[in-house]
């Protein structure tokens, strides 16, 4: 793993969290030159670590703010068994980044966060409005030989893993929109996009990723694009304290729990909870199917069937069972 100098600098300082370490020590320590030990510092602290500096003493990280980084995650792995967790500053989207290791032979699994994205994807084609420092853009990449029936439970396990995180990490609940929108007090605050590959020989995944976006907190600017009026952010609808290393600890949570699919998935346990958070079940819908361009349609939420699929009950008395599509939730009449 190739670490940049300041986050060699940044993990030294936070094993020493609390305590000064002088910027000979530092140099020292990481074969660095004092220029080097120095302008990492103040990167470090542009990006909002708080380090004291004390001209006898050196410095001492006193917290670490919401950085993201992998080795602040790891230590909050259950497990550490993901090969690697690769974590950048900016990139177009973690999802196509896992592609393109995947066209060069890369298989595993392992997770690629990004601190921004310039081309962040959502579902049907969309953009996903991804800023810097607000939000938290993961993707996990599995190598695991699932058979392609899976495919519509593996969205559905990652909904219920997000919103476990988001639960534990900041005590929020949030309702599920079929199939892989998290909502938050009316507010679209996690969005998630699967893929995947198929081995056509054995008729099982090559590969599969899931990628997800959590709006962590409002950008100064606001939500734009399409997420402008829809998106919220889960930080306005936590009641505590936000913690510190905020998006290394959800990313962590999530990471636990999407590392324990391979096992759970057929159990098809989590499916209860899905349907618990579910926002639609009961509800009159909006049908928008992406197959075949057909008209939307009315129709009310009856059912999650034990393969993940909505079932819908029409006007006409007929019973369908969608894999794919849009919905919204016909507003009631007050
Ligand atoms: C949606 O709401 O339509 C799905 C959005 C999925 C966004 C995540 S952010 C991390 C990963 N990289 C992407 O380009 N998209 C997903």
């Amino acid at each position: 793993m190739c670490q940049t100098t300041k986050e060699k600098v940044f993990a030294l300082l936070q094993r020493n969290l609390g305590t000064f370490i002088s910027g000979e020590e530092i140099a020292k320590q990481l074969s660095l030159s004092r220029t080097a030990v120095w302008k990492a510092i103040a990167q470090l602290k542009e990006e909002g670590c708080s380090i004291d500096a004390a001209a006898s003493r050196g410095y001492c990280l006193k917290k670490c703010g919401d950085r993201l980084s992998a080795e602040l995650i790891r230590p909050l792995l259950q497990q550490d068994n993901w090969e690697e967790l690769v974590v950048l500053d900016e990139v177009d989207s973690t999802n196509l980044y896992v592609k393109r290791q995947a066209s060069k032979g890369r298989r595993g699994n392992y997770a690629v966060l990004a601190d921004c994205q310039t081309g962040g994807r959502g579902r049907m084609g969309r953009a996903f409005f991804s800023p810097p420092g607000v939000g938290l853009y993961l993707t996990a990449a599995f190598s695991l030989p699932l058979a392609l029936h899976n495919a519509g439970l593996i969205t559905v396990y990652a909904s219920v893993a997000v919103a476990g995180a988001l639960q534990k990490v900041l005590g929020i609940e949030c309702d599920i929109k079929w199939v892989n929108d998290l909502y938050c007090g009316g507010k679209k605050v996690c969005g998630i996009l699967t893929e995947g590959a198929m081995d056509f020989e054995s008729g099982r995944f090559d590969y599969f990723l899931i990628g997800i976006g959590v709006n962590i907190r409002t950008p100064p600017g606001g939500f734009a694009g399409n997420a402008r009026g829809i998106a919220g952010a889960v930080c306005d609808f936590a009641a505590g304290e936000i913690p510190d290393m905020l998006r290394c600890r959800i990313a962590a949570e999530i990471l636990n729990g999407l590392r324990r699919l391979e096992n759970e998935i057929e159990g098809r346990a989590y499916l209860a909870e899905y349907r618990r958070r579910s926002m639609l079940l009961g509800k009159k819908i909006t049908v928008y199917p992406i197959v075949g361009g057909s008209e939307s349609y009315e129709a009310e939420a009856v059912e999650i069937d034990d393969d993940g699929r909505l079932i819908v009950s029409c006007p006409d008395g007929s019973v369908k069972a969608l894999n794919s599509g849009e919905v919204s939730v016909k507003p009631t009449a007050s």
